[in-house]
């Protein structure tokens, strides 16, 4: 499995794994090309991909993650944290459903750590959303 950048071409398979993803922000496909979007990709098929974007200098968010649920549980996520580690400067922040406890223990795993919660983020204010960050450990 390799983790590249995304070119256009594929955007309709983000847009399938996203659908299959409903914990994942469901975008119109469009709204990738505003941002920087990795993809875990083996023999030609995407199994997941992580949308990003550098807010400053020395900080990042993660903004989208989804991995295909026929093949999760194989490090396709953990993939894909480490190349966001790689090519974002800074600090690196997302939000998370609090009820998400898979995407929470991964990003544990990943040595993301939490540090706030946004209560009634989610779900027309009844889900509360935990406030992750990961930390260089160049900076
Ligand atoms: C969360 C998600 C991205 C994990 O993807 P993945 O490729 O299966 O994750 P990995 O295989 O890299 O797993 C890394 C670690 O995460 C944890 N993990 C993954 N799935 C888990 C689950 N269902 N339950 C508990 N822990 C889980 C484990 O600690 C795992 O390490 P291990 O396999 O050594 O035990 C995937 O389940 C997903 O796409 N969920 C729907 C979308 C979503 O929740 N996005 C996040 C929005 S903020």
């Amino acid at each position: 499995m390799t983790v590249r950048n995304a070119v256009e071409s594929d955007y309709p398979a983000i847009a399938r794994i996203q659908y299959r993803c409903p914990e994942a922000a469901q975008w119109p496909a469009g709204d990738y090309s505003n941002f920087r979007v990795l993809v875990a990709v083996a023999n030609g098929t995407l199994f997941g991909f992580c949308a990003w974007r550098q807010s400053m200098d020395d900080e990042a968010e993660l903004l989208n993650l989804g991995v295909d649920p026929d093949h999760r549980k194989r490090g396709v996520a953990s993939a894909l944290l480490t190349a966001l580690e790689a090519a974002a400067k800074g600090t690196i922040y997302l939000e998370v459903a609090e009820t998400n406890a898979p995407a929470i223990t991964a990003y544990h795993k990943m040595g993301w750590e939490s540090i706030g919660v946004r209560r009634g983020y989610y779900s027309n204010g009844t889900v509360a959303a935990v406030v992750m960050r990961h930390t260089s450990r160049g900076t």
